[in-house]
């Protein structure tokens, strides 16, 4: 049987080491024949695949990106994405199709799973934001970043008595913010689950100052937003998903921080593709290798339609229709709990 393999949206670390298990298991246990399928959804609808050996993986479980490629191709952008690709994985004589990705990438895989496409999903996203995993893959390892990150802001910050912004990725939720502050001792976290008000981020910079603390860390998720505001965007336009580019809050909230104290001097940071590029931590890698032996028997088993997770620590599977459309945002008791730490 052949299976077909993609990669969507962003990358995340471990995409590669989830490739290395599941062609792995595909070839040695189940004699299958592993194709991968490049750039994500555009390369199902325009039949561009490579052939995907035992060899071809040899190297890759600490290796980050996606041997792939990936891209943010939506086939129901165009009148006849959807149908090519049905018509690609017919004449090719691929069997099953496991899609690697987040929102967007499960989002179309579902779609096409309607439509007749023997499919099966691997969640993978630095976000965290997917309902029915505990864990997506590589936002362990963005958090680690994140808060490596923040240990040697604070060394900075206290040094120069500054307050620094750490701005990082996280769209419509705040996990890897939420996690990466906690661990880094933030002493104010912003979410988009959590609209703010700039005083009550002064608020806690003058309680620290009053404790002798003259500096202060703030982790910002990019998609925070003020109260009755709106996300700041980098750039004009959309991807084809309908996604603006973010950026900028961490500035924005920096220089409305220097208005409001006449001696406090603030710097931002942005984190950015830091947080995706690179070596996937061991959370991460054995998460891949997890999800990647999950996804394959998956397949083996003709469940299609459904998506590999990790729930308490059991690899479980949840139907695609119970995940697509839907966010999973953070803990908001984990956030009482930062909030103890908050000034
Ligand atoms: O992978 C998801 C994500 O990390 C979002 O948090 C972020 O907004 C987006 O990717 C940015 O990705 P890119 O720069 O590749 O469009």
């Amino acid at each position: 049987m052949k299976v077909g393999i993609l990669t969507g949206g962003g990358d995340a670390p471990g995409i590669n080491a989830t490739l290395r298990a599941i062609v792995r298991k595909a070839i040695q246990d189940y004699g299958y024949e592993t194709l991968g399928i490049k750039d994500g959804w555009r390369g199902l609808i325009e039949g561009d695949f490579v052939p995907l050996d035992l060899e071809d993986l040899a190297g890759m479980l600490p290796r980050g990106g996606s041997i792939l490629g990936t891209t943010r191709t939506n086939p129901f952008k165009s009148e006849d994405g959807a149908k090519r690709i049905l018509k690609n994985v017919s004449e090719h004589g691929v069997k099953a199709v496991i899609a690697i990705g987040g929102e967007d990438t499960l989002g179309v895989a579902y779609k096409l799973y309607e439509m007749g496409l023997p499919v099966v999903g691997v969640p993978k996203t630095i976000d965290n934001d997917l309902v029915g995993t505990d864990y997506t893959l590589g936002f362990q390892t963005a958090v680690a970043i994140a808060c490596e990150a923040l240990d040697r802001l604070h060394t900075t910050a206290e040094a120069h008595h500054r307050v620094i912004i750490l701005e990082v990725m996280g769209r419509h939720t705040g996990w890897i913010a939420l996690e990466a502050g906690i661990a880094g001792g933030a002493d104010v976290i912003l979410i988009p689950e959590k609209p703010f008000e700039i005083e009550e981020i002064c608020e806690c910079i003058r309680k620290r100052q009053k404790r002798g603390r003259n500096f202060s860390i703030i982790v910002a998720a990019e998609g925070a937003k003020q109260k009755g505001g709106e996300e700041i965007v980098y750039s004009s336009g959309v991807d084809e998903f309908g996604h603006a580019r973010f950026g900028g809050v961490g500035y924005y909230i920096g220089k409305e921080i220097e208005k409001r104290f006449e001696n406090i001097d603030t710097r931002a940071v942005v984190l950015g593709h830091l947080q995706r590029g690179g070596s996937p931590i061991a959370f991460d890698r054995v998460l891949a290798t997890r999800f990647g032996i999950a996804a394959i028997n998956l397949v083996h088993e003709g469940r299609f339609g459904e998506m590999v997770a990790i729930q308490g620590n059991a690899m479980v599977s949840v139907p695609l229709k119970e995940v697509v459309g839907k966010r999973k945002t953070v803990d908001l008791k984990l956030y009482e709990i930062a909030a103890t730490f908050f000034g």
